[in-house]
C-alpha cells in the first residue's frame, strides 16, 4: 500500500534547480516514509506522452508527464490561471473565462488519469492537490479506481455567489464529489464549500463535516497548513551570522528594514503595499530617511496579461516612491525580483523589524509564518497581517490589518516600527505559540488519518 501525491507541480528531493518550499520538503518526507509516488507535470512543453517518465530519489517514485503547447496554454495559463485562480481569490474582475480552456483543463486531467492509473494498486491512496487538478479524482473513477482519494484546497474558496459566477460551477465543483474527503485552510473555506454543496448538489449534512451527495459521502475537513518552526527558527539564528545578512545589515546604515516576500501576484496587495509604505512616510515624515522596505518579488506566471502588467505596475510604483522619497544617500524601496533561498530568507526575517504580509486574500501565506519563527525571542520584530491571509486566524499577536485601507496599513506600519520591547515579545509569544498548533508533520499526518477512515464510519457521522 503506497501513497500517491499528484499535483500540478512536483518537487524533487534535493534537486538543485528547484527551490523546496518547506511544503514540498514535508510531502517529500511523508513520501519517502511511505514510499510513495509523486505525479504531476515535468514543468516541460513537449507532446503527450503514453507512459509518466520514471525516476526515483530518496526512496521517491516521481512521475513526471510533459505538456503539449495547447495543453500549457489552455490548462495552466487558460483555466487554472485566468479562471480559477483569480475566481477563488474572490477577484471576479480578473476573472477570464474561454470554453476552449476549459476543455483543455478537462482534456489534461484526463491525460493525467490515463498515465496516472498505470501506476494505481488496489490499496494506495491518493491525495490530490490544488485547484489544476479539481476534476482528477472524477477522472480516475470513470476509469474504474475505487481507492480513497483525498483532494487538499491551498487556495481560498470563495462564498456561493462568486463560485456561482463561474460558467460550468457545477461541473467542477460537483467533481469533488468523486473525492472521499476534501480539504481547507480554514473554516470559511470549509464553509463556502459545505455550503455550496448545500445550495447547488442536493447535499444533505448533520454537521457541516459529513456530506452526503447521491449515492456518495464525502467529508470536509480543515487542515491550515503550517511550517517545521522549530527548524526554521534554527535556520534564521545559524544565518544572522552569515556573510549574506551581515553584507545586508551593512547596507541598511543603522536603519530598520520593514520586509515584505511574495510570489509577483496580484492576490499579494503589492502595489497596495507599497502605496501605503507611501502613505507611512508622506504623513510620517519622521521615518524619511530611517527606515528602508525590502519587497523580494520572484516573477511568475509571465505569460498571462495580468501578470505581467502586475509586473510594469509594481516596478513603477517602487520607481516613483524612491524617486519622490528617495535621497543620494537612501533608498526607501529595494524591490528584488531574485528568488532567495530559504537559508537567506531566515536571515533577512530575523533581520528585520517589520514583516509586512498583507494579501487582498491568501489561503494560508507561509510567509507570516515564517517571519514568526524567525524572530529573535528577546528582541523580536512585528508582524503586519493582512485580516484576509489564512494565517490570520492563529496568528493573533500580529497587527491585522485591511490591506485595502492604505492608511490603516500605514499607522500600523508606524505602529510596528515604534513598539516597545515589551509589547513586541508579548505579542510574539502568542504568535509563537500559534505557528507551533499547525505544525506542518502534523498537517499532512492528520489529512492522511482523516482520509484513511473507513467510508462507513463517514455515512455514520452524517445520519
Ligand atoms: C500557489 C498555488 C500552488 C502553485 C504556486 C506557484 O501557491 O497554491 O499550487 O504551485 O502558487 O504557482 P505556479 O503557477 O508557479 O505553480
Amino acid at each position: 500500500m503506497k501513497l500517491i501525491i499528484a499535483s500540478n507541480r512536483v518537487t524533487i528531493s534535493g534537486n538543485k534547480n528547484q527551490t523546496a518550499g518547506g511544503l514540498a520538503v514535508a510531502l517529500n518526507d511523508v513520501l519517502a516514509k511511505r514510499r510513495g509516488m509523486w505525479f504531476g507535470w515535468s514543468g516541460k512543453i513537449g507532446p503527450e506522452q503514453k507512459e509518466a517518465t520514471i525516476s526515483e530519489r530518496a526512496g521517491v517514485t516521481y512521475g513526471l508527464c510533459d505538456l503539449s503547447k495547447e495543453d500549457y496554454e489552455e490548462y495552466y495559463n487558460g483555466f487554472a490561471n485566468r479562471a480559477l485562480w483569480p475566481l477563488l481569490h474572490y477577484r471576479l474582475d480578473l476573472t477570464e473565462f474561454d470554453r476552449k480552456d476549459l476543455n483543455g483543463y478537462r482534456r489534461v486531467n484526463s491525460y493525467f488519469a490515463d498515465l496516472l492509473l498505470q501506476h494505481i494498486e488496489p490499496d494506495d491512496v491518493i491525495w490530490i492537490h490544488d485547484y489544476h487538478l479539481i476534476p482528477l479524482a472524477e477522472a480516475l473513477r470513470a476509469r474504474g479506481v475505487h481507492n480513497r482519494i483525498g483532494y487538499f484546497q491551498h487556495i481560498p474558496w470563495p462564498p456561493v455567489d462568486i463560485f456561482l459566477a463561474l460558467p460550468n460551477h457545477t461541473e467542477i465543483a460537483r467533481a469533488l464529489k468523486s473525492c472521499d474527503l476534501v480539504g481547507f485552510q480554514t473554516q470559511r473555506d470549509a464553509k463556502n464549500f459545505g455550503d455550496y454543496l448545500l445550495s447547488e448538489c442536493k447535499a444533505f449534512t448533520r454537521d457541516h463535516k459529513h456530506f452526503v451527495i447521491g449515492s456518495r459521502s464525502l467529508q470536509v475537513g480543515v487542515y491550515p497548513v503550517g511550517i517545521n518552526r522549530n527548524e526554521f527558527a534554527r535556520a534564521a539564528a545559524r544565518a544572522s551570522s552569515s556573510k549574506f545578512v551581515s553584507d545586508v545589515e551593512e547596507s541598511l546604515s543603522g536603519r530598520a528594514m520593514l520586509i515584505g516576500v511574495d510570489r509577483l501576484d496580484y492576490s499579494k496587495g503589492l502595489t497596495h503595499r507599497l502605496d501605503a509604505f507611501e502613505r507611512m512616510l508622506e504623513g510620517h515624515p519622521g521615518w524619511r530617511d530611517k527606515v528602508t522596505f525590502l519587497q523580494i518579488t520572484p516573477k511568475s506566471r509571465g505569460d498571462i496579461p495580468e501578470y505581467a502588467a502586475m509586473q510594469r505596475a509594481l516596478g513603477e510604483a517602487a520607481g516613483r516612491i524612491n524617486g519622490l522619497y528617495g535621497r543620494a544617500s537612501w533608498t526607501p524601496i529595494r524591490y528584488i525580483n531574485h528568488a532567495h533561498s530559504r537559508k537567506e530568507l531566515a536571515g533577512l526575517y530575523r533581520l528585520a523589524k517589520v514583516g509586512v504580509v498583507t494579501p487582498l486574500r491568501d489561503g494560508m501565506n507561509l510567509v507570516a509564518k515564517e517571519f514568526v519563527a524567525a524572530q529573535d525571542p528577546d528582541n523580536p520584530g512585528v508582524l503586519v497581517l493582512s485580516r484576509f491571509a489564512g494565517a490570520a486566524s492563529v496568528l493573533k499577536g500580529a497587527l491585522l490589518v485591511n490591506p485595502y485601507d492604505l492608511d490603516g496599513v500605514a499607522k500600523a506600519m508606524d505602529q510596528a516600527l515604534k513598539m516597545e520591547r515589551e509589547e513586541r515579545i508579548a505579542r510574539w509569544k502568542t504568535m509563537w505559540a500559534g505557528v507551533d498548533e499547525t505544525d506542518i508533520s502534523g498537517w499532512a499526518t492528520r489529512f492522511l488519518r482523516d482520509l484513511e477512515m473507513r467510508p462507513q464510519e463517514i455515512l455514520l457521522a452524517a445520519q
